[in-house]
């Protein structure tokens, strides 16, 4: 998480801090942005006007984010830089954060000292002179996939209370219920010992399979808690597809619907691994993807997509369409291709491509 700094007191530069915070969160990066994030409005509400509460708690909560933060981005302006976004640093500083500051003011403190306070300026590994410089810079940084992991995981959990909300987001919607109908008719008048859903989400599959045993994996907590709500006798694992976390050959029907995109070809390997070692004899795989080729002419070929919440946030979700355009050929050196249809959702050029997969 980046920890925006900067001065709050201007109209302006409350603008400025918000459109920065959607540049930086438009790479996959979690923003913190005291003006939007330290929750001011119910802090408010619950200490009424006592304003030394208020204070005290708003305070809490920016040091305990700066805490957490893995970097601590100031916006170092103005002839001396405000004295808020100093304390940050100075906090920052001695919690051995890294702090990089944006500095567009050319203003110097003459040639001794330069444009900000050497107590700054020492502190800062980086120093940018304009928005598209740092934009540029995290956006190189952001390629590692450990971030992206942590950018996915991240995502889901902002938008667990609204994903599957038809009014929020009817395609979405409308992708999980064409899933839900063929998958239905796939496991219809079947009971299984163990039933697992790997990258579960806020629920479908557990929902409806009969089975003795119900287990759903997914890497965000949020969406596990939703899910948990609508189903509280199964069990859940937070965690990674790469690593199933049950025994050898102990799942009867495995499903997944909708992950494959997020995931990039070494993890997706892994998972077939693991798919394949998880279940057992006669069990099926029952896989659920957008189908690329339509994926990629709506969205582009790029490797990400862009989910706009309904506040207003937006975000660019890691996602690689392109990579399924193999899918089945990879498929078939996993598993036997048991079944393959291309389900039309109704809607023109939205459809899913449907698998039951088993053991080679
Ligand atoms: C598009 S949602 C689909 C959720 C659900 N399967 C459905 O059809 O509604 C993708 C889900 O996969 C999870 N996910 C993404 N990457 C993952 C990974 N590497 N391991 C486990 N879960 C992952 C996300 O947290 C999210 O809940």
């Amino acid at each position: 998480m980046i920890y925006l700094a900067t001065s709050l007191f201007t109209d302006a530069e409350r603008e400025f801090g918000f459109s920065l915070t959607e540049k930086i969160e438009r790479l996959g990066y979690e923003v913190y942005y005291p003006w939007r994030d330290a929750g001011d409005e119910e802090i408010v509400e619950r200490f009424g006007s006592n304003m030394d509460k208020v204070n005290d708690e708003i305070v809490r909560r920016n040091l305990e984010a700066i805490r957490k933060c893995e970097m601590l981005i100031a916006v170092a302006e103005g002839s001396d830089v405000e004295s808020g976004t100093s304390m940050e640093i100075g906090f920052a500083h001695a919690l051995g954060k890294k702090i990089r500051c944006l500095r567009t003011d050319f203003r110097t403190q003459g040639k001794r000292i330069g444009p900000v306070n050497i107590m700054i300026s020492r502190s800062a590994e980086k120093f940018y002179s304009s928005v598209d410089e740092l934009v540029d810079d995290l956006k190189r940084e952001c390629t590692s996939s450990s971030l992206t992991i942590e950018n996915i995981a991240h995502f889901y959990n902002t938008v667990a209370n609204e994903y599957s909300n038809p009014n929020l987001h009817p395609t979405t919607a409308l992708f999980k219920r064409t899933e839900e109908a063929y998958m239905k008719g796939i496991v219809c008048g079947k009971r299984f010992n163990v039933a697992m859903d790997v990258g579960c989400g806020d629920g479908n599959f557990l929902l409806y399979v009969e089975s003795d045993k119900k287990i759903g994996l997914d890497l965000s907590l949020e969406m596990i808690k939703r899910h948990r709500s609508k189903l509280p006798t199964a069990s859940y694992i937070l965690g990674t597809c790469v690593s199933l976390l049950v025994g050898d050959s102990t799942v009867d029907v495995l499903h997944s619907s909708f992950l494959l995109d997020h995931l990039n070809d070494t993890e997706r390997s892994l998972f077939f691994n693991e798919v394949n070692r998880v279940m057992n004899r006669r069990g099926i795989f029952l896989l659920a993807t957008y189908s690329p080729e339509e994926t990629l002419e709506s969205r582009g070929s790029e490797t990400s997509f862009e989910y706009v919440t309904s506040t207003g946030r937006k975000f660019n979700v890691p996602s690689d369409f392109k990579s399924l355009l193999n899918l089945r050929e990879q498929l078939m050196n996993s598993f036997v291709v048991d079944s393959y249809d291309r389900v039309s959702t109704g809607q023109a050029n939205l459809s899913i491509d449907c698998y039951v997969l088993k053991k080679k």
